[in-house]
């Protein structure tokens, strides 16, 4: 059930792509049914992992590994959405690419089914890429914000597509000011990126048993 409400929230995104877009492309299951979508379309990709990178190459689709120009649109999954269009990303290990795609983008959408809405984030675990040298430091620098596991485990941990390590924080009561946390996490010295996405979602397309609804604006910027 939860796939055909992701598919419906990406079939509502593939409305807003236009021939000759530059397209910058999620990573996750959600972000693979609008990427299948664009089969076929007139379209360049900037992708914000291997896999979603090999997906649309499979599809014929022409991806790009430098930006000629600043992206039209990048669409995205998300792993918690709270009212503010403030994201939680990175379960599926691509939060650092995914962050400078979004960086990268005139307008950042999500698409995700209805159980991605929470009313504060941190509902489940923050990831937190890091440097693999001296990575046990680095998740004691992170103890204050809460506990961590390394991904994966010690003996197997999961490597990102940039060679890091992610540990997966849980923030006890919740994340209450995003961006405020989002800087903490930044400052601490072998954190390479987050995966709190503040300010950068213009809108997320949520499918669920009553429909798709958009929060936020599809609007293009002026
Ligand atoms: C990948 O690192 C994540 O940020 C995904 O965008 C997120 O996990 C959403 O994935 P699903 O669409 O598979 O739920």
């Amino acid at each position: 059930m939860a796939d055909d409400f992701k598919a419906a929230a990406a079939r509502r995104a593939l409305e807003l792509v236009r021939p000759g877009m530059l397209l910058g492309i999620g990573s996750g299951s959600t972000a693979r049914h609008f990427i299948a979508g664009l089969r076929g379309r007139d379209v360049r990709c900037l992708a914000s992992s291997r896999a979603s990178a090999d997906q649309a190459r499979a599809l014929g689709l022409e991806v790009l590994e430098e930006l000629p120009a600043e992206l039209d649109l990048a669409v995205d999954g998300a792993d918690e959405i709270d009212p503010s269009l403030n994201l939680i990303k990175g379960r599926g290990g691509a939060l650092f690419r995914e962050k400078l795609v979004a960086l990268a983008a005139r307008r950042f959408v999500i698409v995700a089914d209805d159980s991605k809405l929470v009313d504060q984030l941190g509902v489940g675990v923050l990831p937190v890429e890091v440097l693999p040298f001296l990575w046990p430091d680095t998740a004691r620098r992170l103890e204050r914000f809460g506990a961590w596991q390394l991904r994966g485990g010690p003996e197997t941990p999961y490597v990102t597509d940039n060679g890091n390590f992610i540990l997966d924080l849980s923030i006890s009561g919740g994340v209450a000011d995003p961006a405020g946390l989002g800087s903490a996490l930044k400052s601490v010295t072998g954190v390479c990126e987050h995966g709190l996405f503040t300010g950068l979602a213009a809108a997320a397309i949520v499918a669920g048993p009553a429909g798709v609804r958009v929060l936020g604006s599809l609007d293009e910027p002026g």
